[in-house]
């Protein structure tokens, strides 16, 4: 009866604003509200959730079925799997020295300017070899199953010429099939301007050269590449040159998920609503047309409060997006400046320094971050017919997932995806 879905433009489910019962959160308190409780989730061999009901139900309707595994959640919560809508997690190189240079007041573009940043895991990146990128991806992706993410968006970015943004593709196309948790493969060639070149030199190199062989690639069955990623920010790809490259993208099929007004307003938001952009992330800067425009062309709001946090950036509007129905995702953005592998934590930091409510955190952190990826319609609920990928925890409300800072690894019990206990 509560049918509070909103299909966008898209045929996405997003849910905007604060009603979260479609994410259908399994409590073990009386239901109250958003919750239920006293249920049962029945999984099939394919993976998918094939039933939902009250406990005694669903023993009656179930009891001549032998179920290979049964999870007692008596006491805890049961939680959509965690979906992270953003992350930068193939890299060598960390910068652990930059942190305290940041810590003394250098700003993220002074450090990268000066070589450092983004250009000093370019240089360690290109010389690891990819088993070694690999084995470091799958350690990341441990981490991330641990707190309880069971889908995530992969970027590629730090090899910045063809052969080794290929490379960092083709080792999130191997991760794939070595660990539990689903990917949605990002090329992100225009992550900077490689030294030695300019942007414009850049821009060419991405649509002449990368994204023909990468497409080449695709075509072969090697490589399976779902979205298009460009660091829109001034002193790097400016709006124009982002534009052609996420065209570029699109016309191959790629979906376009890009980085837009982090530290300026350059009306990155603007462009990419115009381009019919399935989601932009970061959008400190943006302005009030920015956020009409994203509003109305449905565009998703990926926002990643671990950057904000480390780089003391303003916070984003997102009460302002909010209120102008833009649906919004969040996403860890793991990468060597911000090393968070973690979602609970990433929604703690929301509520706390963006004002949201933990419901709409945890709608931010399933359905929507789906939705970022196009997957809401299999993913990023509790619901039957889409894929059982479910956290369960420890503890009498499921607010304890977000309102916890740490000690997470203590909460989740189980972590559940395509229906296994991973
Ligand atoms: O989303 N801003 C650009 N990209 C990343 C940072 C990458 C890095 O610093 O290595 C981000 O914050
Ligand atoms: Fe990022």
């Amino acid at each position: 009866a509560r049918q509070l879905v909103q299909v966008c433009s898209k045929g996405e489910k997003v849910l905007r604003g604060v009603d979260m019962s479609h994410v259908a959160i399994l409590e073990s308190k009386e239901s109250e509200g958003d919750t239920l409780s006293g249920i049962s989730v029945v999984v099939d061999r394919d993976g998918k959730i094939a039933d939902i009901g009250n406990d005694e139900e669903i023993i009656f309707k179930y009891k001549n079925e032998v179920f290979d595994t049964q999870v007692d959640a008596s006491g805890m919560c049961i939680l959509p799997g965690f979906i992270d809508a953003h992350t930068h997690p193939v890299w060598d190189g960390d910068r652990v020295h930059e942190f305290a240079m940041k810590l003394a007041g250098a700003t993220y573009m002074e450090v990268h300017a000066a070589g450092g940043g983004i250009h000093y895991t370019v240089d360690h990146t290109q010389e690891a070899s990819e088993e070694k990128l690999l084995m470091l991806f799958i350690q990341r992706l441990h981490c991330m199953l641990q707190a309880g993410t069971t889908l995530i968006e992969a970027k590629s970015g730090y090899g910045l010429d063809a052969e080794n943004e290929i490379k960092l593709l083709r080792v999130i196309e191997r991760a794939k099939f070595v660990q539990p948790i689903e990917i949605s493969s990002t090329y992100c060639g225009a992550h900077a301007v490689p030294k030695g070149m300019t942007s414009q030199q850049a821009t060419d190199d991405i649509i002449s050269d990368q994204l023909p062989r990468i497409k080449d690639l695709m075509n072969k069955g090697s490589l399976c590449v779902d979205n298009i990623d460009v660091f829109c920010e001034k002193g790097v790809f400016e709006v124009e040159e982002s534009k052609k490259i996420l065209q570029a993208g699109q016309l191959l099929g790629l979906r376009v998920n890009f980085h837009a007004e982090e530290l300026h307003c350059i009306h990155g938001a603007e462009m990419g609503a115009k381009l019919g952009a399935e989601a932009i992330s970061h959008l400190e800067e943006i302005c009030e047309a920015g956020i009409q425009a994203m509003a109305k062309a449905g565009t998703i709001a990926v926002i990643l409060p671990t950057t904000q946090y480390i780089l003391r950036l303003r916070p984003p509007p997102v009460r302002q997006m909010i209120e102008a129905g833009i649906p919004i995702a969040l996403g860890t953005d793991f990468n060597p400046n911000a090393y968070c592998l973690s979602m609970p934590l990433t929604m703690h930091l929301a509520c706390v320094n963006f004002r949201m409510s933990m419901p709409e955190a945890l709608v931010a952190s399933t359905i929507n971050a789906a939705a970022a990826l196009g997957k809401s319609l299999t993913h990023g609920s509790i619901e039957i017919g889409k894929f059982a990928d479910m956290v369960v925890i420890e503890a009498p409300r499921w607010e304890h997932i977000v309102y916890q800072l740490g000690g997470h690894d203590q909460l989740i019990k189980v972590v559940i995806k395509h229906g296994n206990v991973v």
